[in-house]
């Protein structure tokens, strides 16, 4: 039995080794983390991440191939398999800060790994990385070998979160890549073999490490630039009466363009985009590129243009104040279907709201009151882009609540916001809504999920991405 173990239980190790377990009976399948709490929780009936349908393919398995343990030393030892699934932040301090992957996890990873290995490794890259990471873990790894054979792959994964488990059962593909020797083709097939007990084989692609390293950024570079192109267009719709989802249809028709990932927002949000964004600028400049970087660094300005953008609509709106005005946020994780909060738009306009201090109530069905304030208290490091105001002051703590339901968020309110496309703000009862706000009411559709004409019926000022008023 082929045993693996993946060091790093979060959004991406949890629900893909679920899935690897589900899908092949017959491997023994290990997840790893130095978090007790996070163990926990994968062991326990509350799992530590939100996620539609993973409850369900972790009940099948768990106590059957899958298993969740702090026991790192051991469960590495174990493997023949390994992936690596740490997280891969943005570096705050130091050469690179602000930019810069900060691989102290991924190192630290591959140091024990090397520190407990009795038998030969394939060392799989999970996590999102600078190209040529593969290099460096090398080295870590063959010079503290004590003989053992490694194999570094690089396996990125293309989950987004909200659907993972739906993108990990159907996967428009598996990148897969490693070394062109011998011992590389044969770490290569090996895992191509896992992934092939659900996979197609036309969907399971092999390529050279470095390729499948900057293929990962490229691809979130790509993902994140349509957004800040539809929502560069929203502004220009805003200012000359087109309607941006018409001419997001419009030009997504053209086959060559497709029409996925095209809604104009408030911003796109995520532990990644601009993650993986800064990281690309950074190594574009390492190697000489500062015309390649600057043309990157654009696609984050402009998401950042976004959401000051939204900001400015609602105060000025507001008649240019919304000092003393409560103001219902609705929705506050980065997308619909997840918990996650990490670079969500909502924290950068509630930031910008309580600086110009407004009271913000906000309601989200997934993400808790202690996320929230911990998120609107923190520090954001700052690279060159503005947008991250200082921590909050303790008189700003005071001005934000968090609600338990859309209607206590919006009771008393001059405005609503909607920060996330949450499908039951699609249903709401807007009457009841406007009823209960002070008047005129305001609607700021940071996500264009509301019948706009419907709630002017009602008597509500709406204001909609990239649409006319
Ligand atoms: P995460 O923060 O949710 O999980 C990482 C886990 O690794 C944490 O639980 C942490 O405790 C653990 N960890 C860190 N160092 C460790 C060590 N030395 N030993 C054992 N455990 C350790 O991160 P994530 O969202 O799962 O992302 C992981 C990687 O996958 C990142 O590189 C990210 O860019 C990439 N990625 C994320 C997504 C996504 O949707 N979140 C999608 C594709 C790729
Ligand atoms: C994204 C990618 O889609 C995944 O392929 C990738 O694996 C992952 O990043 C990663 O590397 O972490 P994720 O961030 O989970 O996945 O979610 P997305 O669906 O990509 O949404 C990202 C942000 O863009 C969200 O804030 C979303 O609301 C916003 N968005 C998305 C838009 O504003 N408009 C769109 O048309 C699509």
């Amino acid at each position: 039995m082929v045993k693996i173990c993946c060091i790093g239980a979060g959004y991406v190790g949890g629900p893909t080794m679920a899935v690897i377990a589900l899908k092949c009976p017959h491997v023994e399948v290990v997840v790893v983390d130095i978090s007790v709490a996070r163990i926990s929780a994968w062991n326990s009936e509350q799992l530590p991440i939100y996620e539609p349908g993973l409850d369900d393919v972790v009940k099948q398995c768990r106590g059957r191939n899958l298993s969740f343990s702090t026991d790192v030393h051991k469960h590495v030892s174990e493997a023949d398999i390994i992936f690596v699934s740490v997280n891969t932040p943005t570096k705050t301090r130091g050469l690179g800060a602000g930019k810069a992957a900060d691989l102290t996890y991924w190192e630290s990873a591959a140091r024990m790994i090397a520190d407990v290995s009795k038998s030969d490794k394939i060392v799989v890259e999970k996590s999102t990385v600078p190209v040529k990471t593969a290099e460096a873990i090398e080295k870590i790894l063959t010079h503290n070998s004590k003989g053992i054979n490694y194999q570094i792959l690089s396996n990125p994964e293309f989950l987004a979160e909200g659907t993972a488990i739906e993108d990990l059962f159907k996967p428009d593909r598996v990148l897969i890549g490693g070394r062109e020797t011998p011992g590389g083709r044969k770490a290569v097939q090996t895992l191509k073999e896992v992934y092939a007990n659900w996979v197609p084989e036309d969907r399971i692609l092999t390529t050279n490490l470095w390729s499948a390293e900057l293929s990962k950024l490229a691809a979130n570079a790509f993902l994140a630039q349509r957004i800040s192109s539809v929502n560069a267009i929203s502004a220009l719709c805003e200012a000359t009466g087109a309607d941006v989802s018409e001419v997001a249809y419009a030009v997504g028709k053209d086959t060559r363009i497709g029409p996925k990932f095209l809604s104009a927002s408030v911003g796109f949000g995520g532990s990644c985009f601009q993650k993986d964004i800064l990281n690309l600028v950074y190594i574009c400049e390492c190697n000489g590129l500062p015309e390649v970087a600057n043309y990157w660094k654009q696609v984050i300005k402009i998401n950042d243009y976004q959401k000051t953008r939204f900001v400015n609509r609602v105060v000025a709106s507001m008649f240019n104040t919304v000092s003393g005005k409560k103001i219902a946020v609705l929705g506050f994780a980065f997308k619909k279907d997840t918990g996650d909060t990490r670079e969500t738009p909502a924290i950068d306009v509630c930031k910008g709201l309580l600086g110009d201090k407004a009271t913000v109530s906000i309601y989200d069905p997934q993400v808790t009151e202690d996320q929230i304030q911990r998120d609107l208290a923190m520090n954001k490091f700052d690279w060159d882009h503005p947008i991250h105001l200082q921590p909050m002051s303790p008189t700003a703590v005071k001005q934000v609540s968090v609600a338990w339901d859309a209607y206590e968020a919006a009771r008393g309110a001059h405005g609503v916001c909607i920060l996330t496309e949450w499908d039951e703000f699609k249903t709401l009862d807007y009457e009841r809504i406007y009823q209960n706000m002070q008047k005129p009411a305001f609607v700021f559709d940071g996500r264009n999920v509301v019948d706009a004409a419907k709630l002017r019926e009602i008597g509500f000022i709406v204001y909609s991405i990239g649409k006319p008023l």
